[in-house]
């Protein structure tokens, strides 16, 4: 959440700045900035609204090779001009940039206002910049560090002066900052997407780093000026697989259809056909110490707990492993017990959600061995994990979660198979599986294809305000996935339920005007499935149900979706994808910017 970039070098800064906002515009859109050191001094545009808002004027207007920019969400204050990014001091010299929250800024804002400072905007930010400008060190640096001393919380920031013009601050706290390398140019970022199109040798800095960054390098030290070693390296990434054409085909449908392509990269080399097992190296588990392991505890944030749940269910039926999945965002607030037998798996797609990189770090904390499912490589939660799988579905840049979400369901399937294997799954099974997982790039295309008919349900289920998603056992957390992917793009109420619990309360909801999608797979409970949507049809409740080619619906007055069926393990993600395609559909009937969701924005860095 927020985005920020920052250019030091031979060109013009605010042409680059604006292209990086640009790319960056999915981790925040209430608001954008920059801020430019030139021959007249340090000078700064900012405005609620769009990048493209901003970038009228602001290359021609503002002269000058150093500069920071910034995308906000808000979390103090409202998305007005006065409260973008960047935050000045009264003389106007510095300039800050700030992704985090300032825990104790209503304490540092009324010491300052005691001290006669005129604070003009609603933000937590501000406070940096006037604690930079009055701090009395004679370097930039010690400037920002004197700042930093007095403030509590969690901050990705970079930092300009008019009187030290060649140079850029940041600092590091619980929000993601990189130093990208150039020929002789310099970049900072909260995100690779932003510079990825000049560079991708990068470094990450560490939580309670800082770093100087010139034109001619850069060099990072920690807050007691001690200079640490953090270095960039280069980063095995497709610059191209970032492209996206504001005004084209939205993202989200772009990573919809690239599912097939996502999961095969995830597949590749980590099949064992022969043994009907996994490999996944990274784990940095042997075959004895997967034996060891008694619970599997996995942790995740909005749809990536969701997929958690579904990766439990996997990994108890393969391995026969009691597991079970909680929301990161919870799990440290209740003193968790953390046991040494226990395989912590955090998922997520940016790698740098807090509320599950917070979760990592109680764990490591109390001893405890966590490893992550995690898309973005070098990212801040796969550098906390004691190892993992990459997820390898390439850049994912719409707000709403599609190809990463398949690929962690991919990933928790080949743990469930690795660790199954070294128990008691047969290698008939194992093999079954190693199959299933092969066939399923070929078979979610199968299910794109049934886009035109979800489409015209969609149409119509956009017409009701709200509606329950329901579904039991494995179908459940697909159809709370399916809710939340509906609720956040289409802002159409949907409330997940197990189906099996409607009569114990919520059906008093149903009727003519509330319809229901139904999870219905092909297994054991299909009937009892079937018997409960009969009590909603009963109540004259409209239905869609999700099943496979083939079940019976024993003359249920409902519209079907016919989902290929590959192997049972396999039902949830490929169960889950026509819902992708519902949402996706019923905010494009609604006229909704299905990439940019309001009030919410990709990678939720702050608490
Ligand atoms: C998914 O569509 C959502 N945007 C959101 O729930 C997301 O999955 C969640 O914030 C976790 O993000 P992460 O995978 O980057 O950790």
């Amino acid at each position: 959440m927020c985005g920020i970039v920052g250019y030091v070098g031979a060109q013009q800064a605010a042409p680059l700045l604006l292209e990086g906002l640009a790319r960056l515009e999915h981790r925040g859109y209430d608001s954008a900035g920059a801020a430019v050191v030139g021959p007249s001094g340090l000078r700064v545009a900012k405005l609620a609204g769009r990048v493209r808002d901003l970038s009228e004027g602001l290359p021609k207007r503002f002269a000058g090779k150093i500069g920071i920019g910034h995308t906000r969400w808000a979390t103090h204050g409202p998305a007005n001009d006065v409260n973008a990014h960047p935050h000045t001091d009264a003389s106007g010299d510095v300039a800050v940039v700030h992704n985090g929250i300032v825990d104790n800024a209503a304490v540092l804002r009324q010491r300052l206002a005691d001290d006669g400072v005129e604070l003009v905007s609603d933000t937590d930010t501000e406070v940096f910049a006037h604690l930079v400008a009055r701090s009395t060190a004679d370097t930039l640096e010690g400037k920002v560090v004197d700042a930093l001393g007095a403030v509590e919380g969690t901050y990705g920031l970079a930092v300009v002066h008019a009187d030290f013009p060649d140079r850029i601050v940041v600092a590091r706290n619980g929000s993601p900052l990189i130093v990208g390398v150039g020929e002789k140019e310099m970049y900072v970022a909260s995100d690779l997407a932003a510079i990825v199109r000049h560079t991708t040798t990068v470094a990450h800095l560490e939580d309670g780093e800082l770093a100087t960054v010139t034109a001619g390098g850069f060099t990072t030290f920690r807050q007691d000026l001690s200079r640490s070693a953090t270095t960039a390296t280069t980063l095995d990434v497709d610059p191209s697989a970032y492209e996206h054409v504001e005004g084209d085909t939205p993202r989200m449908y772009v990573e919809m259809l690239e599912q097939p392509a996502a999961v095969e990269r995830a597949l590749r080399g980590r099949l064992d056909e022969r043994f009907g097992t996994a490999h996944l190296g990274g784990l940095n588990l042997d075959a004895r110490e997967l034996r060891a392991i008694r619970r599997v505890k996995l942790l995740g944030c909005g749809s990536a707990y969701y997929v958690g749940q579904m990766g439990a269910a996997l990994v108890e039926e393969l391995a026969r492993v009691p597991a079970d999945a909680e929301a990161a965002s919870e799990f440290r607030y209740r003193n968790p017990i953390i046991e040494p037998d226990t395989l912590y798996v955090a998922v997520s797609q940016s790698g740098e959600t807090i509320d599950t990189l917070l979760a990592v770090e109680e764990i490591r904390r109390k001893g405890g061995r966590v490893i992550g499912l995690v898309n973005v490589v070098g990212s801040a939660i796969a550098r906390a994990c004691d190892g993992g799988i990459y997820l390898h579905a390439g850049p994912e840049i719409a707000v709403a979660s599609t190809k990463a979400l398949t690929n962690m369901y991919v990933a928790c399937a080949l743990l469930a198979l690795q660790l199954g294997r070294v128990r008691d799954l047969s290698i008939a099974d194992g093999k079954r599986l190693v199959t299933a997982l092969d066939e399923l790039p070929a078979t979610i295309d199968r299910v794109l294809k049934l886009e035109d008919d979800i489409a015209e349900i969609a149409r119509e289920l956009a017409r009701h305000d709200s509606m329950f998603f329901v579904g039991r056992v494995r179908g459940y957390p697909v159809a709370r996935e399916g809710a939340q992917k509906l609720k956040e793009i289409s802002y159409r109420h949907a409330e997940a339920y197990q189906t099996s619990e409607l009569k114990h309360g919520p059906l008093a909801l149903i009727s003519l005007d509330v319809p229901s999608i139904a999870i219905v797979p092909d297994d054991e409970l299909t009937d009892r499935n079937v018997a409960a949507l009969h009590e909603i049809a009963a109540r004259r409740g409209p239905l869609v149900v999700v099943t496979h080619e083939g079940v019976d619906l024993a003359g249920l007055d409902a519209q079907r979706i016919d989902v290929p069926r590959l192997e049972r393990e396999l039902d949830p993600i490929l169960l889950t994808i026509p819902l992708q395609l519902l949402a996706f559909h019923a905010a494009q009937a609604l006229g909704l910017d299905v990439d940019k969701p309001r009030n919410l924005a990709k990678s939720v860095t702050v608490e």
